[in-house]
């Protein structure tokens, strides 16, 4: 008999067919974003649940979720969304997706750098209006990113991946972590042991930190403070990493010259303040949306699931 899963939201094709082929699966054709509530139905009988982001995992929600469910496959390399130690308390196994989504999101923070240092949403939005006046020597000047300080928060799998293709942009490389990576000589990267040092050196700063309580408003009036005036901040890790009040303060009064950010905290939802400003480049969480990437994240959420129900270790265990 096949294992019953659940797969909260709508896959890639070719990941809805393998998880049909090797699951009894109920998969959601609509879409449709389940509350906890009706996520704690829908797993009646369920053996797992192959879940994203989007879904709520804390532990009030894990602690009412029926004793068939033994394993949560989270198709995302963050797990935020799950309270794990609540998860581990009842036996549940659960697996992410690492590896797999690197490269597209470190192409989105250099999307995000670029987009934020060269103006493009003003650019972009002048042109959606018909409302461009002409080439101009003064027009819409933006910030050269070539020979400019690049500091990395979080020297991980992604943070590399951004300092191996701003190396091509000819950035400098900073970074800080908690311990000094072994890393590529050509990177020349440069390792800060005390990130509020590291801060006056980052003409840009990009976070690829996990939300943890630790780094929950780590970005905050202080740092940004302590950024040189006109720096330009990135962000595709997790919205709740900056205070969003104070780095909407630090746009408006031009101490941050721009920020490119792909998360936000209450997504869906951003803080409006941001919309209000000229010098943001914003876009809906895409770091992974490929077509490549997210068959990959699917593949690999159920290589998890496989190894699981066959008795085995899976490769991406969380806890
Ligand atoms: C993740 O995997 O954690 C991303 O935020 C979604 O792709």
């Amino acid at each position: 008999m096949k294992t019953k899963l659940l797969v909260t939201r709508k896959l890639p094709q070719a990941v809805e067919r393998r998880a049909a082929a090797s699951y009894d699966a109920i998969l959601n054709e609509e879409d449709r974003q389940y509350a906890p509530a009706e996520m704690v139905q829908k797993a009646a009988g369920m053996e797992g649940i192959l879940c994203t982001v989007t879904d709520d995992f804390s532990a009030g929600v894990i602690a009412k979720l029926p004793a068939s469910v033994r394993v949560l496959a989270t198709f995302s390399v963050g797990y935020d969304h799950i309270d794990v130690a609540a998860a581990q308390a009842r036996g549940i196994t659960v697996t992410n997706t690492p590896d797999v989504l690197t490269g597209a999101t470190a192409d989105i923070t250099m999307l995000l750098l670029l987009g934020a240092a060269r103006r493009a949403s003003e650019g972009e939005a002048l042109m959606r209006q018909d409302a461009w006046q002409g080439w101009a020597p003064t027009h819409l000047m933006g910030t050269e990113v070539s020979g400019k300080r690049l500091g990395i928060m979080g020297m991980g799998r992604i943070g590399q991946a951004v300092a191996r293709r701003a190396r091509g942009f000819d950035m400098r490389i900073h970074y800080s972590d908690a311990v000094r990576r072994e890393l590529p000589a050509e990177l020349e990267a440069t390792f800060h042991p005390d990130a509020d040092a590291m801060l006056p050196q980052c003409d840009f700063l990009a976070l690829h930190v996990p939300l943890l309580p630790e780094t929950r408003g780590w970005l905050n009036a202080a740092r940004l403070a302590r950024l040189p005036k006109g720096a330009i901040v990135v962000n595709s890790s997790r919205g709740p990493v900056v205070d969003d009040a104070a780095l909407i303060a630090a746009l408006k009064s031009g101490h941050i010259a721009a920020a490119g950010l792909d998360v936000f905290t209450g997504e869906p939802r951003a803080n409006p303040g941001y919309r209000a400003l000229p010098n943001t480049f914003l876009l809906p969480h895409l770091g992974s949306a490929t077509i490549e990437t997210r068959t990959a994240m699917g593949n690999r959420a159920l290589d998890n699931l496989d190894a699981f129900t066959a008795g085995k270790r899976p490769p991406d265990l969380v806890s």
